[in-house]
C-alpha cells in the first residue's frame, strides 16, 4: 500500500490554519491533513470542532483525516462526515458499539477510522476491523503534541498488519505520536503506512521539506 503522511495541524499556528494546510499542500506534499477534535473529556485538552474544521475544509483541497478524541462519538461522529471529512475516526474507547460508528461514518459519506490507546488491546477488536478503512495505533497518550514515541505499542501494528493479510482487509495502518524521521523506520516495518506527524512538520523551518523527509524516512 502506497505510504501517507498526515501532518497534524495540532502543532500549526492555530490562527493561520489555512496557511498552515497550505505550507504542506502540493503534489509532493501531504496525502491527508490531519485535524485534531479534542473535547476536555475523553482527554484533557480542547482544541476545536466542527466550525472550524468546516473552514479548513473549505481552505483547502488536502482530503482531512479528523481524529475524534471525544465522548459520545455516536453522537457527533457522523456529523463531521457531513462537514466533508473524508476520513472520520473516533476512540473505541469512548463507545460501547465501534462497529456501528464505524457504519454510519460509512453512510455518511467519509471512510471510517477506529483508535486505539496505546494500553487497548487490539485482540477485541479484531472481529469488527471490516466495518472500518482505518485503524488509527496511537503511539502516545492522545491529548497533546510533541510526546515521545512508544515503541512498546508496535507489536499491536504488526499484530493488525498481519490481520490485513490473512483477512484481505482493505485497512489503512495510522500511526499517531511521536513520529519523526528517527521513528518512523520502525513504525514502518512493524507495518504502518500512514503516519500522522504534528512537531516534526511544524516546528521544523520548512513543513513541506519536514513531509519529504518523513516519506523518505518511512521506506521500508
Ligand atoms: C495527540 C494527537 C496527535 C498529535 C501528534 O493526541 O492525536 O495527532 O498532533 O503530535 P506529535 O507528532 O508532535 O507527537
Ligand atoms: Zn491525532
Amino acid at each position: 500500500m502506497e505510504l501517507y503522511v498526515a501532518p497534524s495541524i495540532l502543532s500549526a499556528d492555530f490562527a493561520r490554519l489555512a496557511e498552515a494546510a497550505q505550507a504542506v499542500g502540493g503534489p509532493t506534499g501531504a496525502d491527508w491533513l490531519h485535524v485534531d477534535v479534542m473535547d476536555y473529556h475523553f482527554v484533557p485538552n480542547l482544541t476545536l470542532g466542527l466550525p472550524v474544521v468546516k473552514s479548513i475544509k473549505a481552505s483547502t483541497d488536502i482530503p482531512l483525516d479528523c481524529h475524534l478524541m471525544i465522548e459520545d462519538p455516536g453522537r457527533w461522529a457522523p456529523t463531521y462526515a457531513e462537514a466533508g471529512a473524508h476520513n472520520v475516526t473516533f476512540h473505541a474507547e469512548a463507545t460501547d458499539d465501534p462497529a456501528a460508528v464505524g457504519r454510519d461514518l460509512r453512510k455518511a459519506g467519509a471512510k471510517a477510522g477506529l483508535a486505539i490507546k496505546p494500553g487497548t488491546p487490539l485482540e477485541p477488536y479484531l472481529e469488527i476491523l471490516k466495518n472500518f478503512d482505518t485503524l488509527l495505533v496511537m503511539t502516545v497518550e492522545p491529548g497533546f503534541g510533541g510526546q515521545e514515541f512508544m515503541a512498546e505499542v508496535l507489536p499491536k501494528v504488526t499484530e493488525a498488519r498481519k490481520r490485513v493479510e490473512t483477512g484481505h482487509l482493505d485497512l489503512r495502518i495510522e500511526v499517531d505520536g511521536g513520529i519523526n524521521a528517527d521513528t518512523i523506520h520502525a513504525a514502518a516495518e512493524a507495518g504502518a503506512d500512514t503516519f500522522v506527524a504534528g512537531s516534526a512538520v511544524y516546528n521544523a523551518a520548512d513543513p513541506a521539506a519536514a513531509v519529504a523527509a518523513l516519506r523518505a524516512a518511512a521506506v521500508v
